[in-house]
């Protein structure tokens, strides 16, 4: 930071109340955010963090419909559902508002009607798409139409989800609207444009010469976006669900979601200072330039943090710009996409109730997984790993050995130091120095390699305690042992403080355990945090393994979803070509009894036959292994092509026929058969 700031008011994006946050916006937004706001409020620094839903915008609206009820039911029930979540995992907002508030509607309104007052829009009249049996406009999300890419028939007016491609509708071939299935036409509508246009030299200036410290991908991102040319941008809608435009001639009309959402910031600081007189007027944490705003966001809402929402507020005049934008990447989810529509994700509710008092566990993976510089990959198998390798076997058993080497030879009362060896020293120095290494990560938004210095702080201490060996100590030296259990101590109480950003959970219990009620930053590095003589409780483990069942249980869960979204998507295959009849009768299809059934050496998918075909017995080698246990099909009566052509397979093993089986929705195979037992030999016709 070259700059000196008094304050930080630290934002984090609103989440749309369409559905539960999963550990995506966690990974990707809240628990980063926590973080810093943690650790400046820590520091003593005076910090607001500004969280709340987004309840307006296309998402609300559609999950409403789905849903058959009304969209100020859905928004009432995420919001409630997603403010208790962010509250049990331990997200400390200082408030938790939301965008359908009175005063949000009154501050977006104001600040409309402000810009608009000063003749900050351009008004436009252009062609939009409309469904003419609803009478209603349609927004990009909810057109659908042929992708003209890939081809795909169910392409978005925004974004085709098969290739990938960012669309307009206009693009689409064959638009129609996506709930109703009606065919689309272009008609006249009036919208306000933010002239970007006009900001475009400004914010290069701002961004590419000034801002070149902001992370590679949202840097990068700016540049593409200011190297493309900016256009305007309109920023009202023909919808029904928002903020209603506030001047004559616009009804119904609302503020576009992305103009009233970052406004909810505002409002929400609003309400904030309202509730909390000792902030100070919420103009401080949006004005006065020696406040410090930092947006957290996920990397899809770069282009309205970075150049849509500082063109509002430099045309509305007074407010701060951001000083950074730390976004993250995506996080994905067992090698899949995190998908709300296909409830694919890990729902903070749910492991909250399924996991219960597990909360740093997830903290503390998603922060070493953070997706920081690219997309990464939670899987429960690492949860697991990283659970019982790093938080149990290195940061809980540190913690466990000093506090219970403590107990027994001290009956829990801190002792005295004695002097110091080199090995004393050595340790001391080193972990002094995490300090500044943790506030130089952590000013620069580096919180995954921030949390591997803290932990890097437990592991000094297992290996100091492992080379001290005070159990062989005590018998030959026992004054020595007084200054290991000391060290071990002091640097137990550093953990505490150290981790408190990262973990407070645990870091809480960690207190408790040392008694340490008050405790700030600075004081990270000291060695006099629990003086001589303290009596400390009786101690219990910090953390305690993750069992196999608990992981295959949330396994199971997410392949369950996608074989469930599998079965959903499933299309069945058109019916092919007409055939003659005397085409069908050249098939020789006959019911043959399996007599052997076994598996082929070397050729995993392959099952080999041997079938009684009423004449004869034949082999027939079917690539059915995956689904079939040979003893499950030896006995039974099976459908099979008897005059194809012999095939031969790389082995040598020759195919005389085909037994026919049918694909089913999950692609595994479905052996067929005749409803009642046959004689071997039937033909079928
Ligand atoms: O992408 C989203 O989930 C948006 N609801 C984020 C809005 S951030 C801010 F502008 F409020
Ligand atoms: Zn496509």
């Amino acid at each position: 930071m070259t700059k000196k700031f008094k304050r930080t008011t630290v934002t984090s994006a609103l989440p749309y109340a369409n559905g539960p946050v999963h550990i995506g916006h966690l990974a990707g937004v809240y628990v980063p955010a926590d973080i810093y706001a943690r650790y400046l409020r820590l520091k003593g620094e005076d910090v607001v963090f500004i969280g709340g839903s987004d309840e307006h915008g296309v998402p609300v609206t559609i999950r409403a419909r789905k849903e058959g009820i009304t969209t100020q039911q859905v928004v009432d029930r995420y919001h409630k559902l997603i403010k208790e979540s962010f509250e049990r995992f331990g997200i400390s907002f200082d408030i938790y508002s939301r965008t359908t508030s009175k005063t949000h509607h009154q501050v977006a309104s104001d600040f409309f009607k402000k810009l608009y007052d000063e003749g900050k829009f351009v008004e436009k009249v252009t062609e939009q798409f409309y469904d003419e049996q609803t009478g209603h406009f349609l927004t990009d999300r909810n057109i659908k139409g042929e992708c003209p890419r890939c081809h795909a028939p169910e392409a978005y007016g925004d974004q085709c989800e098969k290739c990938g491609a960012t669309l307009s509708p206009e693009e689409l071939i064959n638009p129609y609207n996506a709930e109703t299935g009606n065919p689309l036409v272009k008609k006249a509508t009036k919208h306000w444009y933010l002239p970007l246009d006009k900001d475009q030299e400004w914010l290069e200036k701002w961004i590419l010469e000034e801002h070149k410290e902001w992370r590679p991908n949202v840097y990068g991102q700016c540049k593409s976006w200011l190297d493309g040319g900016l256009h305007p941008r309109a920023v009202t809608r023909d919808l029904e669900w928002g903020i209603p435009v506030p001047i004559e001639g616009a009804e119904g009309k609302v503020l576009y979601v992305w103009f009233d959402a970052p406004i909810g910031y505002i409002s929400n600081t609003k309400e904030l200072c309202e509730q909390r007189p000792e902030l100070g007027s919420w103009e401080t944490w949006w004005k006065d330039p020696e406040t410090r705003l930092v947006h957290f966001i996920g990397k899809d809402n770069i282009v309205f943090h970075c150049i849509v929402f500082p063109a509002m507020l430099k045309a509305h005049g007074d407010y701060i710009l951001p000083d950074n934008v730390p976004s993250n990447e995506f996080l994905n989810l067992e090698g899949n996409k995190i998908s709300t529509s296909k409830n694919y994700a890990v729902w903070l509710n749910e492991y909250l109730d399924e996991l219960p008092g597990r909360e740093d566990e997830l903290r503390y993976v998603l922060t070493a997984n953070a997706p920081e510089t690219k997309d990464n990959d939670f899987t429960w198998a690492d949860f697991q790993a990283r659970c019982n390798n790093e938080l149990v076997a290195v940061y809980g058993n540190f913690v466990n050995r000093a506090l219970q080497l403590t107990q027994k030879y001290y009956e829990g009362v801190v002792p005295a130091c004695g002097e110091l060896n080199d090995f004393d020293r050595e340790t001391l120095s080193e972990f002094q120095g995490v300090k500044e290494k943790l506030e130089n990560l952590l000013e620069n938004f580096k919180f995954r390699d921030a949390q591997k210095e803290a932990m890097n702080l437990a592991r000094i201490g297992n290996k100091y305690i492992a080379d001290s060996e005070p159990w062989k100590v005590i018998k030959t030296d026992p004054e020595r042992v007084n200054t290991i259990i000391n060290i071990s101590l002091q640097l137990t109480a550093n953990l505490a403080i150290a981790f408190e950003p990262f973990l407070p959970f645990s870091s809480k219990r960690l207190r408790d355990m040392l008694a340490m009620p008050k405790f700030q930053w600075d004081w990270l590095g000291r060695t006099d945090l629990l003086p001589v003589g303290k009596q400390l409780p009786k101690p219990s483990l910090l953390f305690s393994k993750i069992e196999d069942d608990v992981i295959a249980f949330q396994q199971k869960k997410l392949a369950d979803t996608i074989k469930a979204n599998m079965e959903a998507d499933y299309k069945v295959e058109p019916i092919a070509e007409t055939i003659a009849f005397d085409d069908f009768q050249k098939l020789d299809i006959r019911v043959g009894t399996v007599l052997e059934c076994e598996r082929v050496p070397k050729m995993k998918k392959l099952l080999k036959f041997l079938i009684d075909d009423g004449l004869q017995k034949r082999t027939i080698v079917s690539g059915i292994a995956e689904w079939y246990e040979p003893e499950q099909l030896k006995g039974q009566q099976v459908l099979f092509v008897a005059n194809l052509a012999p095939r031969e397979f790389k082995n040598g093993l020759v195919s005389e026929g085909m037994i026919l089986s049918a694909t089913n929705w999950d692609g595994s195979a479905v052996v067929t058969s005749t409803l009642s037992n046959v004689k071997p030999g039937s033909r079928i016709s």
